[in-house]
């Protein structure tokens, strides 16, 4: 049986994680098996990349790809997406933090979100990668009333993917044997690895590694200021790794797995956090597409002062952009 395509848009598409996601979604590591038409929005002036990566992505005959669109006009690209993922963006540069960017970008998810609302399917997934992802989200999500807030999420898959390799190699252990790791809140240097609820081989990760010192500490420290310490190193930000992660936060939704954290609107949200922001939380497939935020994971009373300074830089994040609309 000839299965029907399933339409995937990716913004920035001739940056730096888009030459990584491009050619894993292309090769059918997000949707295994199911053909996939591309839709790659760029600027303008960064069309002449595109056309390079566009042609490099046929050189590679993937038997999946059935289809690239590539333009600059949102409205034109996004139709009938299934799937976005809203990469394209500014990244920050050594010394700024992700929300200095909030004046640069903001604008671009007014314009993304009002054209994905516009002719986007009517069932559409969106991935905000672009920092900071989080209010970006937000602004994307008021910017497309038509689609229901619970489809839109912004990305803090890398922030848990790094805890976990952190976390592996003190303990010594496989990742794999490093579960239940979440993140709360902002994806910023005030987010919350959620060392007390995690698991080493399905038992408390406290009970292998019992220097609480180390895990307030340097080890909180580390998982926040990784893509700072990335920046440093390479001169420019995350991008293989921010491309993995966003495979890994859509296949979370689409085929499930162990729980994963996502940023997600916060309207009706199990923790009391304030309504109209975008937030990580444990979050756990509920059907293709859909997730719950998993309730009743206790906090300390250490956990809930940072969750709350999270909370409360979303907020002054939110105030930020009141002026955009
Ligand atoms: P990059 O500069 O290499 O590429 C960004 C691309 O987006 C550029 O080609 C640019 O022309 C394009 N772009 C800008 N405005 C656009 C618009 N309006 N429409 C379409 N395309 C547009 O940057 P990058 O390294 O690929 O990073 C992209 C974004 O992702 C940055 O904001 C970065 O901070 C963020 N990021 C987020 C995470 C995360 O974990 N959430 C991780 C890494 C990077
Ligand atoms: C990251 O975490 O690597 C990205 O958000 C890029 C950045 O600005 O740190």
């Amino acid at each position: 049986m000839v299965k029907s395509p399933i339409h995937v848009a990716v913004t920035g598409g001739g940056g730096n994680i888009g030459y990584s996601l491009l050619f894993r979604i292309a090769s059918g590591q997000l949707f295994p098996g199911v053909p996939v038409v591309l839709h790659i929005l760029e600027r303008q002036e960064v069309m002449p990349v595109l056309e390079g990566v566009k042609m490099e992505l046929g050189d590679c005959a993937f038997p999946l790809l059935q289809q690239i669109i590539i333009g600059s006009d949102p409205r034109k690209v996004f139709e009938g997406v299934d799937v976005a993922i809203l990469v394209g963006a500014k990244p920050r540069g050594p010394g700024m933090e992700r929300k200095d960017l909030l004046e640069a970008n903001g604008k671009i998810f007014i314009e993304q979100g009002k054209a994905l609302n516009e002719v986007a399917s009517r069932d559409v997934r969106v991935l905000v990668v672009g920092n900071p992802c989080n209010t970006n989200c937000l602004i994307a999500i008021h910017s497309a009333p038509n689609i229901p807030k619970s489809h839109f999420c912004a990305m803090t898959r890398l922030d848990q993917n790094r805890a976990r390799a952190f976390i592996a190699e003190k303990a010594s252990v496989p990742v794999v044997e490093v579960s239940d790791f979440y993140i709360w809140g902002n994806h910023s240097t005030t987010q919350v690895p959620d060392f007390v609820n995690a698991k080493i081989s399905r038992k408390p990760l406290l009970d292998t590694i019992k220097d609480r010192n180390w895990l307030e500490g340097d080890f909180m420290k580390k998982v926040q200021n990784r893509g700072a310490e990335i920046i440093k190193a390479r001169g420019s930000s995350s991008a293989a790794s921010a491309a993995s992660s966003a495979i890994d936060s859509i296949r979370s939704l689409y085929y499930g797995g162990e729980g994963f954290s996502l940023g997600v609107h916060t309207e009706g949200n199990p923790y009391g956090i304030e309504p109209n922001l975008v937030f990580s939380f444990p979050c756990r497939m509920k059907s293709e597409g859909e997730y719950d935020i998993i309730p009743n994971i206790p906090w300390d009373s250490f956990l809930e002062a940072k969750i709350r300074a999270s909370e409360k830089e979303l907020l002054e994040e939110r105030a930020l952009i009141q002026s955009l609309f």
